[in-house]
């Protein structure tokens, strides 16, 4: 089968469509992963290539040894995925030491995975564990409202989580255990992967000072969804700050009645 007609790669196509047009990917900026499930990538496997070279992830990933990924390219636009996939993507298989990782498929006018693989391999190997296999979509973007928030408010979880929580009522459904953020540091290495490892322990959304937002998800429509709305919540605040700030807002008796309707283990450590 082609593999830009398989079913995973429609999705991984449209959420970098629909990603590019909300305007979360300037340039290169951004990248999605996904692990290939086992009966998709044997749908696929005549069109794959002998892994030629192997090259270091930059981080030991051991639970995920002989998996398949499905990676933007470096460097590569997110508007662009649509129109040549094979060009803008890749498929990748990792080692069975979890150390190395060998392209198998697309980047075919050149190029290498993302320079974000250390932290979208990691997070998979942790979400991968904490979901017994059902996590499969890592995330990166940078939607500005959430980038412009790093710059005002401390860079402090709990701080982060109750004013996006505040933001709209349905927001603690979403993403109930909060949100994790790292301070400023230097993107694509084994440092900010492990930082953001740490806070995916705990999270699903983890926000980069001034850089970005990483999210998971089973599948792209959660993980898209999971963007959207730490994003749409953002930009409120950034209004009601502009408008002067909150008159009035969700009081901590509110948050606890939401959760016992809706049945959601909130972090209430957040609500204090
Ligand atoms: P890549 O082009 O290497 O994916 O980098 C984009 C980015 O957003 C880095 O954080
Ligand atoms: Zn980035």
């Amino acid at each position: 089968m082609d593999i830009r007609k398989a079913k995973f790669m429609q999705g991984f196509i449209r959420l970098t469509d629909d990603a590019f047009k909300k305007g979360w990917h300037e340039r290169n900026g951004g990248n999605l992963s996904y692990r290939i499930k086992s009966e998709e990538i044997e749908a696929v496997k005549t069109e794959l290539n002998p892994v030629g070279e192997w090259f270091d992830i930059g981080t030991n990933v051991p639970s995920l040894a002989g998996e398949y990924f499905l990676v933007t390219g470096s460097g590569k636009y997110m508007r662009n995925v649509i129109l040549a996939p094979q060009d803008n993507t890749a498929i990748v298989k990792i080692n069975e030491k979890g150390e190395k990782y060998g392209i198998v498929w697309g980047l075919e006018q050149g190029g290498q995975p993302t320079s974000e693989l250390p932290t979208h391999l990691a997070n998979h190997a942790i979400k991968k564990d904490l979901t017994q296999g059902r996590n499969r979509v890592i995330y990166h973007a940078h939607p500005a409202n959430t980038i412009a928030l790093t710059f005002v408010l401390p860079l402090e979880d709990k701080i982060f989580t109750r004013e996006l929580w505040e933001m709209a009522t349905e927001n603690p459904v979403i993403f109930p255990e909060g949100i994790g953020i790292t301070p400023w540091m230097v993107p694509g290495g084994k440092a900010i992967a492990d930082a953001t490892g740490k806070l995916m322990k705990k999270y699903r959304v983890v926000i980069w000072a001034h850089h970005g937002m990483f999210v998971c998800g089973d599948d792209f429509d959660e993980a898209f969804g999971l963007m959207d709305t730490v994003e749409k919540a953002a930009s409120i605040y950034v209004k009601v700050r502009a408008m002067g700030g909150k008159q009035q807002t969700i009081s901590k008796q509110g948050f606890l009645d939401l959760a016992r309707e809706f049945d959601i283990d909130l972090n209430t450590e957040f609500l204090e």
